[in-house]
């Protein structure tokens, strides 16, 4: 409850501040953290003022009523003022970067970005047909959220013949694909299907299948607990162990790969360590790399490191499970506000925002060419398919104007 009068006070403060140095035409003394904030409201002389400025400036982009007009441009209705007004300052200082919105707002002095932001905070945000759909859509979405780990399973049906139902292989000589690093194993799969990679039985296996397959294959295999393979190895694991020193930049000292396109060897099939150690050797498997540091390597050193390889522990767990839109949503609530209502005045409020508009500003923040920190990390790792659907997920959700909610008393 603290917080939501602290949350109240500092958005009023944060509002009185600059706009007495504006008036009084001196700079006022700066309130010290402790000082008691004084309450108060845009004055509707400031609001219609900000009106003025909307009407004339931003309505033909943002509406006059803050539903925007152009994908590309967001609602800027019910947005808290003061996320309004630092984005303002942001575009002005070249900070965030958008030729056209500079160029609108270039003229305007401090004053009329305050009030402009003012009048923008004031109105309600319609509940749109867009967001009504949205609502719909998006619940629809989530429900029946995206699973790439189920969908690879399925797909690897055809696959457990050979490689094992939860891809541990049983064969002697086939390659386990559980706990396999999870790049690797879609270069891979992609290199059979191009006949780069040429295997007999692998090619008709994958000769068809999509991109998308492909990912959501790898993603279930490398999800899946690796067993160490239970064949007998033909080589001195003990002696293999020297040999294996020249592979531990790359392949991990105990073979468990910390490079996310380098295959790890640890508990592989000991037969397919040698038979694929000895490919390279000969150049039937193209990779100048591999083939240049095994090509010293004798028949005996080469069953030797693949024994080493096949006794040792494999760990896997390097893949990231992806996240439903829901847990998604539960992480970005945390600062967004419940359903995206931010009760922080600092952080946009993003339900019921255009979903091309959310699109867009998380792409940028993924791309790195939106400058907040927070955002930037949080959503490093995030691929279309989930932006998509968290962008339909907030722009399906009601915005709420009044998310300051008192407390009652004792
Ligand atoms: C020519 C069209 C255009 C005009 C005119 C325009 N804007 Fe924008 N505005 C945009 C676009 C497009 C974006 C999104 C830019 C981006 O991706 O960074 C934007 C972004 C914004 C943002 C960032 C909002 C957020 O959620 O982060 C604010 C605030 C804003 N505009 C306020 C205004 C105000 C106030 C005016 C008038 C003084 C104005 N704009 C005039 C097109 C326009
Ligand atoms: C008829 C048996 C068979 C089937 C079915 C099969 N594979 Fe294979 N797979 C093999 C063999 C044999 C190899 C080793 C080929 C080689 O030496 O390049 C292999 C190799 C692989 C590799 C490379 C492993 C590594 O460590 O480099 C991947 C990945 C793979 N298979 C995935 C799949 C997937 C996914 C499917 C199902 C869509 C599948 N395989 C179906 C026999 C099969
Ligand atoms: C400079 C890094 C590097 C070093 C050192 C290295 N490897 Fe590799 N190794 C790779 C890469 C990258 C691949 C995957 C190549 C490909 O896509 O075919 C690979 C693939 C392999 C494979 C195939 C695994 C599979 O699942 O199909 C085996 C076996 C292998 N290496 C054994 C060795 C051995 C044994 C040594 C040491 C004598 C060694 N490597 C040293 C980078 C390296
Ligand atoms: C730790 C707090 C935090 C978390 C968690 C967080 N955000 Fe943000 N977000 C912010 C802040 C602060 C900003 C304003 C950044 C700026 O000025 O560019 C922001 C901005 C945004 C914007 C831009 C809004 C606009 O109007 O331009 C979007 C979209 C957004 N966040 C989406 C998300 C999504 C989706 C998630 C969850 C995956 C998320 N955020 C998680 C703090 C957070």
């Amino acid at each position: 409850m603290h917080r939501m009068w602290y949350v109240l006070v500092l958005i009023i403060a944060m509002w009185i501040a600059p706009a007495a140095q504006a008036s009084s035409g001196r700079p006022a003394a700066k309130p010290k953290a402790e000082e008691p904030a004084v309450s108060i409201f845009a004055s509707p002389v400031e609001v219609r003022a900000g009106r003025a400025i909307a009407e004339q400036t931003c309505a033909r982009c943002h509406g006059l009523d803050g539903l925007s007009v152009e994908d590309g441009a967001p609602h800027l209705a019910s947005q808290h003022a003061d996320y309004l007004y630092a984005q303002l300052k942001a575009y002005k200082d070249g900070v965030r970067k958008h030729a056209r919105m500079r160029r609108s707002i270039k003229m305007l002095n401090d004053e009329a970005l305050r009030n402009v932001a003012a009048y923008y905070f004031s109105l309600d945000l319609p509940f749109t047909a867009a967001a009504q759909q949205g609502l719909g859509a998006g619940a629809q979405h989530a429900a029946a959220d995206i699973n790439p780990e189920g969908a690879g399973k399925e797909a690897s049906v055809g696959c457990a013949s050979c490689h094992g139902k939860d891809g541990n292989s049983i064969l002697p000589g086939m390659p386990s694909l559980a706990g396999q690093n999870l790049q690797y194993l879609v270069n891979a799969i992609k290199a059979y299907r191009s006949s780069s990679r040429k295997d007999a039985m692998m090619r008709p296996a994958v000769a068809l299948l999509n991109d998308d397959t492909i990912e959501n294959l790898a993603l279930y295999y490398a999800l899946q607990e690796p067993k160490t393979s239970p064949m007998n190895a033909e080589g001195d694991a003990k002696a293999g162990e020297a040999v294996a020193t020249a592979c531990a930049e790359c392949h991990g000292a105990d073979g468990n790969s910390a490079k996310p396109d380098t295959p790890s060897l640890a508990g592989q099939d000991p037969g397919y360590l040698a038979t694929a150690t000895q490919a390279y050797k000969d150049g039937i498997r193209d990779h100048s790399a591999m083939q240049s540091i095994v090509s010293p390597l004798s028949e005996d050193d080469i069953k030797n490191v693949a024994a080493f390889y096949a006794a040792s522990s494999p760990k896997g767990g390097a893949a990231r499970k992806p996240l439903t839109t829901f847990q998604w949503a539960e992480r970005c609530d945390r600062c967004h506000g419940i359903d995206g209502n931010s009760i922080d005045p600092q952080i946009p409020s993003i339900s019921s925002q255009g979903e091309q508009y959310l699109i867009k500003a998380m792409t940028a923040y993924r791309e790195q060419d939106r400058g907040n920190t927070i955002m930037r990390a949080m959503l490093k790792p995030i691929k279309d398919v989930e932006i998509d659907n968290i962008a339909r997920y907030y722009a399906g959700k009601k915005r709420k104007s009044v998310v300051f909610v008192r407390v009652p008393c004792k």
